[in-house]
């Protein structure tokens, strides 16, 4: 009998937040409100997860710059704020921050918080929870060419993917909640293989539960990789 796919790295795309308040009448901020808890229980889950070792959440778009100043800046102090109260999450559930993306473009005291937050989790080892801050697929690869070009190197894929915001790693599973169906720039390189599975739901709607089943789906697959 085929053996499950084993699930390592999962990649989601947390989408919907606006659409979830709209429909109850709320500020749109409420909805990023509401995705910050679901960031919490998702990442508990994956930490407890028996194979998952990497989880990277989309967070904030090189392109979500275009959105009205407010929300904008209300994304940010919602960052701030959820990393700052989260410490103590990580430690418990030996969670290690990383974030990808380029964010010289924050606030000094924003990056201030994200470096605190990762050096007070460098050594925890259950799950490597990769925020996609100020992330753009595109910005991200020009960024790691330009760098393997600045130390001399030839251009392969072993010199590419290690020059990455992180080293690369394939993302085995793509989730995307909300029910659009693209990949709005994240991760070109490194969902080149990944199974891929979009539902309906929205981001504050997104239970572990739910994950659960998309996982079952997931290991259920058939990965075939070019082979046969
Ligand atoms: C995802 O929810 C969160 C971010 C992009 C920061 P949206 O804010 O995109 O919610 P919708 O897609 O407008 O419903
Ligand atoms: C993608 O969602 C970015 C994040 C989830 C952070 P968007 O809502 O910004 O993407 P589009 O505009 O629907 O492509
Ligand atoms: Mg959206």
């Amino acid at each position: 009998m085929k053996q499950p796919n084993t699930l390592r790295h999962l990649a989601v795309i947390m989408d919907g937040n606006g659409r979830w308040a709209n429909e109850r009448g709320l500020k749109r901020t409420k909805g990023h409100e509401e995705g910050a808890e679901r960031v919490r229980d998702i990442t508990t889950y994956c930490a407890l997860h028996p194979t998952i070792e990497s989880l990277t959440l989309y967070a904030f778009s090189t392109e979500n710059w275009k959105r009205p100043k407010m929300e904008v800046d209300f994304l940010m102090r919602l960052l701030d704020r959820y990393l700052t109260n989260e410490i103590p999450v990580y430690m418990e559930h030996n969670v290690r921050l990383e974030v990808i993306g380029d964010i010289d473009r924050f606030s000094k005291k924003l990056q201030k918080t994200i470096a605190k937050v990762k050096g007070t989790t460098a050594n925890n080892t259950s799950l490597t929870q990769v925020l996609a801050l100020n992330y753009g697929s595109r910005d991200e690869i020009i960024r790691a060419v330009n760098r393997v070009i600045d130390a001399g190197e030839a251009v392969t894929e072993e010199s590419l993917g290690a020059a990455l915001d992180t080293p690369y790693v394939d993302a085995d599973l793509l989730v995307r909640t909300s029910g659009e169906q693209r990949l709005s720039n994240y991760l070109l390189w490194q969902l080149s293989y990944a199974e891929f599975i979009f539902t309906d739901t929205l981001w504050p709607d997104f239970k572990p539960d739910e994950l659960e089943t998309l996982i079952d789906q997931y290991e259920g697959r058939e990965r075939r990789f070019g082979g046969i």
